[in-house]
């Protein structure tokens, strides 16, 4: 890492407290006059550095750029080790095309893409996920043997229980899970996730995983066009919460690239007590079919939805074949 960026990685860790020119220049064993090139072109950066004489240099606690060493700090010592797999770009059309490219190009688990902006983010369906800045937008790529899941669709409900805590860990606040993908607070919706395969054309089989995790963090509603500010919400729209982008990243990437990984079981029950919409009416939409109205009743082992329908029979719904409307 150059010295820029070790800058930072110490101004982060202290965020909100000042440190010495000096103390900078010893810890990373450079003359006072690199620490200030660093800081010169941190703030060319955009960061909010403050310098008070005598007392050194300050990131501000407001200050929420999304940055390798802004995230590093946050991660655990296990996942520390993999944050030279994050790379986070300012813009990009969607970081799930790019993690894509950089599997197909050979990219390893664990590599992390993430961006600041999308400018054409995808959600299930082949809808578009509006993606404006105050977001986190991020894309893991895994390699199926590193997962213990039979049934690799299991990856988005693992990652929406790992969303779900990350969320609450920053924020405090408890989300609630909307079969199959989405997470509501408030009844607004904060975040889409979307897994997709990446095929491995020698043998056939999915080469690799690239799961997208897309959160409004600061967003505001003027942020969105007209027809989703009724349904959309961030979970700090005020921007009160010091890096809670950062935060959130690592928080989601310690949970899926940690050593311990749920087990389907495990997984199933935190995703269950997080379904709000369990004994609710939904509006099932089935392409080609008309839309008919059932009471979610349960989830089954494979994570999926159980309705009862008007008429008194059940029905079990897969991932990929409906739509729920609250
Ligand atoms: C949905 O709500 O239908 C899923 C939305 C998934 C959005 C995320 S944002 C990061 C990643 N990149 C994309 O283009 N999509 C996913």
């Amino acid at each position: 890492m150059d010295t820029k960026n070790r800058v930072l990685e110490l101004l982060e860790e202290g965020r909100g407290d000042y440190v010495s020119g000096q103390e900078l220049a010893r810890r990373l064993k450079v003359s006072r006059n690199a620490v200030w090139k660093a800081i010169d072109e941190l703030r060319g950066d955009g960061f909010e550095i403050s310098a008070v004489t005598r007392r050194g240099y300050c990131l501000s606690a407001e200050s929420d750029r999304l940055t390798v060493p802004g995230i590093r700090p946050w991660l655990t010592p296990e996942t520390r080790p993999g944050a030279d797999l994050i790379r986070v770009y300012d813009c990009l059309e969607s970081t799930n095309r790019t993690a894509k490219e950089l599997a197909v190009a050979g990219a390893g688990h664990g590599t992390v893409v993430i961006a600041e902006k999308q400018t054409g983010g995808r959600g299930r369906y082949d809808h578009s996920f509006s993606s404006p800045a105050g977001g986190l937008y991020m894309s893991l790529i895994l390699r199926p043997e590193k997962l213990p899941f039979e049934n690799l669709a299991f990856v988005t409900t693992w990652a929406a229980v790992a969303v779900c805590e990350a969320v609450e860990e920053v924020t405090g606040k408890k989300p609630s899970v909307k079969w199959i993908n989405d997470l509501l607070l408030d009844g607004k919706k904060i975040c889409g996730i979307l897994t997709e395969g990446v095929m491995d054309f020698e043998s056939g089989a999915i080469g690799w995983i690239v799961l997208g995790i897309g959160v409004n963090v600061r967003s505001k509603p003027e942020d969105f066009a007209g027809e989703l500010r009724p349904i959309v919400g961030s979970i700090d729209s005020e921007g009160k919460i010091p890096a809670a982008r950062c935060r959130l990243a690592a928080g989601i990437i310690n949970r899926i690239l940690g050593e311990h990984i749920p087990t389907q079981k495990e997984i199933l029950a935190a995703y269950r007590q997080r379904l709000g919409m369990l004994g609710k009416t939904v509006t099932v939409v089935r392409p080609g079919e008309e839309d008919f109205r059932a009471t979610a009743r349960d989830l089954n082992e494979s994570g999926h939805l159980i309705v009862k329908k008007e008429d008194g029979s059940l029905m079990t719904l897969s991932s990929g074949e409906i739509h729920i409307q609250l």
